[in-house]
């Protein structure tokens, strides 16, 4: 489990360049946040690792990049128009506004998941539920309310000219089976992924970057013959639970949760959440995977009335093919890995380091050159402008040479390289390592290959 406190992992990642509030200059806007000089970096390493594995290097799998503003009729059809909602209450007290289930389930420990709004209102009688504000149990019925952003296209704010913006990717595949099965020569089984943004009006997001408005998704839909659909559900459990242990994240803060009946979406046969013990709560959702059977292309079907069918090519047979869905958040992953790889240490000399110690794939900078002095920054500085072709890397001539390997330990920097002035005899460099603090030398000539090495996943 996590031994720090979630304010202090927080206070890391704004001090050092991880995240900035949201329009900081004008007070901010709640809930949102801005990836900086470092958080960007960690980011987009994240969406390239989930490409590669999930896109590139996959048998099975194809990528599109689909629209964000889709025809409505998608989210008629999807059920997301009617359906799409949390329920909420207002205390009428201090006029605070809660989700209704989390106000329940932190006040009784009971989920509310699924109830319907009349079910939750005789919850927050029966147990008497006060506002976690002010105290008082005198709360509004509670209410649904849909989490779409809703805007407009074109010139006119009319009925017709309503389009949302998506609040999932998931859907923007769903539409165009038949294109990517007519342009990719797809058979079953095949999967179809894709990295973007969806937007929820979340009633209360929170915890920093875990439940905010404006979010990125990795989803993929893979479709399957049905009765094959349950062996490959596991599969990509599996196959999510590795990924995220192959980025380095502690088992022991992992665990696969299977939705009991009840919790079940009424058109899955099967789905798991991956969680995460984060600091903030005993376990909170990472990544699911959903059997969705043939739900969605069958209500695409009805909706369109086209036809989104797959015809086996031997057989001739034709039917909806099934489909499994892994969907993330590049956001959850992103606090899932910096909770797990912030750490403190102390050091032989009494001294204390921050270190986060991330996988090296993921690293935002990996590798920074230090000259032992200034005297030596320009051969210093030509080994960082060569390195630079290859790798996110940093120049640092200010400071002693441990305040710089400081600075880098608490951004997570796997390599620094110092330059000193035997450099200029051997042509070697100490390469000094963030995890172990070892050294060691290494010959200039051989330096890209001794990092590339060490920065693979
Ligand atoms: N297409 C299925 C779908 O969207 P979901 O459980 O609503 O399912 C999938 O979302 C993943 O997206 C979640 O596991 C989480 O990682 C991420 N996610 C959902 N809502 C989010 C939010 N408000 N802020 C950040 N990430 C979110």
């Amino acid at each position: 489990m996590n031994k720090y406190s979630f304010d202090e992992i927080v206070a890391h990642l704004r001090n050092t360049g991880y995240v900035y509030q949201g329009s900081e200059i004008y007070g901010g806007l709640s809930n949102s946040w801005d990836f900086g000089v470092l958080g960007s970096f960690l980011k987009k390493n994240i969406k390239d690792l989930w490409w590669r594995e999930f896109i590139e290097r996959s048998p099975y799998n194809v990528g599109i990049d689909s629209a964000i503003l889709m025809n409505p009729k998608t989210w008629e059809a999807t059920g997301h128009l009617k359906g799409f909602s949390d329920s909420m209450v207002d205390c009428k007290e201090c006029k605070s506004r809660f989700r209704a289930d989390q106000l329940i389930e932190e006040a009784t420990g009971l989920s509310a998941d699924g109830k319907s709004p009349e079910e939750m209102d005789a919850m927050i009688a029966e147990h008497k539920i006060v506002c976690p504000k002010c105290g008082k149990h005198n709360f509004t019925s509670a209410r649904p309310f849909n989490l779409m952003f809703k805007t407009y296209i074109g010139t006119l704010e009319d009925a017709k000219s309503v389009v949302y913006l998506r609040p999932e990717t998931a859907q923007g595949i769903f539409v165009n089976f038949n294109n990517v099965l007519r342009t990719s020569r797809k058979k079953l089984p095949f999967g179809i992924g894709q990295i973007g943004k969806s937007f929820r009006n979340e009633i209360t997001p929170g915890n920093f970057i875990f439940r905010v408005r404006e979010f990125e998704q990795m989803e993929l839909e893979f479709f399957c013959r049905p009765g094959e659909d349950l062996s490959w559900y596991q599969y990509w459990v599996s196959t999510c639970f590795g990924f995220i242990l192959r980025m380095g994240v502690k088992e022991e803060n992992l665990r696969i949760r299977p939705h009991s009946k009840e919790e079940l979406s009424f058109y899955s046969t099967a789905t798991s959440d991956i969680e995460y013990a984060f600091p903030f709560t005993d376990w909170g959702e990472v990544w699911g995977i959903a059997d969705r059977t043939d739900y969605d292309l069958k209500r695409h079907m009805e909706y369109s009335k086209e036809k989104l069918l797959y015809r086996d090519p031997t057989s001739g047979e034709t039917f909806v093919p099934y489909c499994i869905e892994p969907s993330v958040g590049v956001e959850r992953l992103f606090l899932m890995l910096v909770c797990d790889a912030y750490d403190k240490e102390s050091l032989d000399n009494g001294e204390e380091r921050i270190v986060m110690h991330l996988h090296p794939a993921l690293a935002p900078v990996k590798a920074c050159v230090c000259p032992l002095v200034k005297k030596l920054s320009e051969p210093a500085r030509a080994l960082f402008e060569d390195l630079i072709n290859d790798f996110h890397c940093e120049f640092d001539e200010a400071g002693t040479v441990g305040k710089r390997y400081r600075r880098n330990d608490a951004i997570g920097t796997p390599f620094c390289i110092t330059y000193d002035f035997e450099s200029l005899e051997d042509n070697c460099v100490t390469v000094r390592h963030r995890d172990s603090m070892k050294q060691e030398r290494v010959a200039i000539a051989e330096l890209k290959d001794y990092l590339k090495k060490r920065l693979e996943f």
